[in-house]
């Protein structure tokens, strides 16, 4: 666990001088619309204060050079030639980032960079994202690139896609970045429009329990979901042409053509079509100020990601039948791209302590593993914090 000052003196230990950039990259949490973003469907996230701190500074050599003090790694990144992908995951994020800046046409020197936080890496709140989001944000401040946030979101899905080989969406990304303090984000990941709900949650409030089961999304299931849809928009179009993407299909579409797309087609279809209505629902309910009716919403996705869907598991079924049980939840499902990681839940504020004393005793005696539990604040996107200019 790292904070900035921790993070700041492992920059000058290792290499001798006080860092010139200082950038905070987020994390991010997401109320519902999961698996909707590539479908090009509504997603509801936010960035969260759960960090990675980033501290940087040109090295005026042919390569970058950079530590990971949280997993204590240390790799460089040469910039002669073609860039190359590594065993490592993590340094493929970061090169990823320079060679679409490269593609940019920026051109591009050393950099010494040491990044850590506070943010659990695998466990559904996007560490990725923030990893690329905050090495974007020093790269282009360090070689001053004009780039607007919305297009580093991109920029930074390009690489998960090209250099990394992730076919994700846009909505980690884009949230880790426009997060703002106290608000969702209401993205469509067609037009990328988005607005800003406030998050008022009334009594209740957001409470992750992390089932410390590590997801990775280079694994082939997530590939598999995107390719499984794009097979459902295949088939939908030959009766209805217009439809580009599962955003434009209905429920009632999917239901009457159920024979055509097949059993499994039809339940990740299926799945699709009625999240993006669910988010609808939960943007009204917290519009009118009636967090209360969001909760049995996150249920519904819940079962929809597990029976439909099939990205959940066993342990954070459990996580999330337990808070079913439990008289403080009033909402709760696994969150994020799936097969572990977090629960999201709905929490009334009062409660909170004494159901996570339970249901981390619970899951301990099922599991014999520690879950963790994190009350999270929504705050802004990532961001440069600092920048020394010399003259
Ligand atoms: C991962 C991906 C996102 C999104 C979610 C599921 O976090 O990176 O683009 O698809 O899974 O909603």
């Amino acid at each position: 666990m790292h904070n900035f000052d921790s993070i700041k003196s492992l920059f000058e230990q290792r290499f001798g001088s006080t860092p010139t950039y200082e950038i905070r990259a987020c994390g991010r949490i997401n109320i519902i619309g999961e698996h909707t973003d590539y479908n090009m469907g509504y997603v509801l996230p936010a960035a969260i204060d759960k960090f990675i701190f980033f501290a940087g500074a040109l090295n005026g050599l042919d390569h970058c050079r950079v530590y990971a003090a949280d997993i204590d790694e240390y790799d460089t990144i040469p910039l002669t030639g073609i860039f190359q992908k590594s065993s490592r995951l993590w340094i493929n994020y970061l090169t990823g980032i320079l060679d679409q800046y490269r593609q940019q046409g920026v051109n591009l020197g050393g950099l010494d960079v040491v990044f850590g936080g506070n943010l659990p890496l695998g466990s559904g709140m996007s560490s990725s994202a923030a990893l690329e989001t905050g090495f974007a944000t020093l790269v282009k401040t360090a070689f001053e690139f004009e780039i607007t946030k919305p297009d580093i979101a991109r920029l930074a899905q390009r690489s998960s896609h090209q250099f990394v080989g992730v076919p994700c969406g846009i909505m980690d990304q884009f949230a880790s970045l426009m997060g703002r303090e106290k608000q969702l984000v209401l993205l469509d990941c067609r037009s990328l429009e988005y607005e800003y709900i406030p998050c008022d949650l009334g009594q209740y409030e957001i409470v992750l329990i992390n089932s410390k089961v590590s997801h990775d999304l280079s694994e082939s299931a997530y590939e598999a979901r995107v390719e499984e849809c794009a097979e459902g928009v295949k088939i939908l179009q030959q009766f209805y042409p217009a439809i580009q993407s599962l955003r434009d299909a209905s429920k009632e579409q999917v239901l009457k053509h159920a024979d055509d797309l097949g059993p499994t087609v039809f339940k990740r279809c299926l799945y699709v079509t009625s999240e993006n209505e669910r988010l609808l629902k939960v943007c009204e309910a917290l519009r009118e100020g009636q967090a209360e009716d969001v909760g049995p919403l996150l249920f519904e996705t819940h079962a929809g990601l597990r029976d439909l869907y099939e990205v959940s598991c066993k342990e954070v079924d459990f996580l999330v039948d337990f808070a079913e049980q439990h008289p403080a939840v009033i909402g709760s499902r696994i969150m994020g791209g799936g097969f572990g990681g977090c629960s999201i839940n709905l929490v009334d504020r009062s409660q909170s302590e004494a159901f996570i004393a339970a249901v981390k005793k619970a899951y301990q005696q099922a599991f014999d593993k520690e879950a963790e539990a994190y009350q999270v604040d929504i705050v802004d996107g990532t961001d440069l914090v600092k920048s020394i200019i010399y003259s």
